[in-house]
């Protein structure tokens, strides 16, 4: 099986990788959005399962970001618009670097309010700081820009992989769905 991306092709890896973290892109957002404007008493509740998924979505990016840092991208297809082709690739990396970061950040901001973060199993992490409410203000503050920053360029990657499938009618979808295709 190949294991790494090439100019020809993404690995299976790569795919599978893409639509878990799709899933859990999508629960992370839902369950944020839940936890900050939701009733109070499920609040706790919300922010446990929103941290429990945000670790995992955090190790499977973290491998995700390396392997694409470190793997040729596969050729686009067709012969699209180099600005499309940048700003799409642009995108594709800020999606693949907010998964990592926004975990981070919301481990900073849970220590400096003096939340433990368990996990299943009664693991604890460890703080990252002291609690601080300067520290804890300023990383909801990014936490929330970074958030909708990531929701604006999702948007815009959707668009773009709907324009691909249903306007230029290209196999760039079926590509991500695991369909072979010979550039
Ligand atoms: C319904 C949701 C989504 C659709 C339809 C979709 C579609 C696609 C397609 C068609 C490609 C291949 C582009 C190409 O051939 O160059 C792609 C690549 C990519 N997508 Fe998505 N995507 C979705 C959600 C996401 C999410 C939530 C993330 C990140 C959190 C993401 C990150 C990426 C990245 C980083 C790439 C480049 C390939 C890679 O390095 O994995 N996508 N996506
Ligand atoms: C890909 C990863 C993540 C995404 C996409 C994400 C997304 C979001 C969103 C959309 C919100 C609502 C923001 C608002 O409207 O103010 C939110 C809130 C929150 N997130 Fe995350 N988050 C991620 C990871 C994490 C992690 C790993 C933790 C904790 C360890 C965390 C802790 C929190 C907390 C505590 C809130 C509530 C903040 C408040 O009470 O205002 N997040 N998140």
């Amino acid at each position: 099986m190949k294991l790494r991306d090439t100019g020809l092709g993404f690995s299976p890896i790569t795919i599978l990788i893409h639509w878990i973290v799709a899933g859990l892109a999508a629960w992370m957002i839902w369950s944020g959005l839940s936890a900050t404007y939701g009733d109070a008493g499920g609040k706790a509740g919300m922010v446990y399962l929103h941290s429990i998924a945000g670790v995992v979505i955090f190790i499977i990016s973290t491998y995700r970001l390396w392997a694409r840092l470190s793997s040729y991208h596969p050729l686009p297809i067709g012969s699209p618009n180099p600005i499309e082709v940048m700003v799409s690739r642009s995108v594709a990396v800020g999606l693949a670097l907010a998964p990592v970061l926004l975990p981070l950040d919301g481990w900073l901001m849970m220590s400096a309010a003096g939340k433990a973060i368990t996990l299943p199993g009664g693991i604890v992490l460890p703080a990252l700081i002291r609690p601080n409410v300067e520290v804890e203000q300023v990383a909801r503050l990014l936490h929330k820009i970074g958030a909708y920053a990531f929701m604006a360029g999702l948007a815009l990657h959707i668009f773009g992989a709907v324009k691909h499938h249903f306007v230029l009618k290209n196999d760039t979808v079926r590509r991500m769905l695991g369909k072979r295709v010979e550039l």
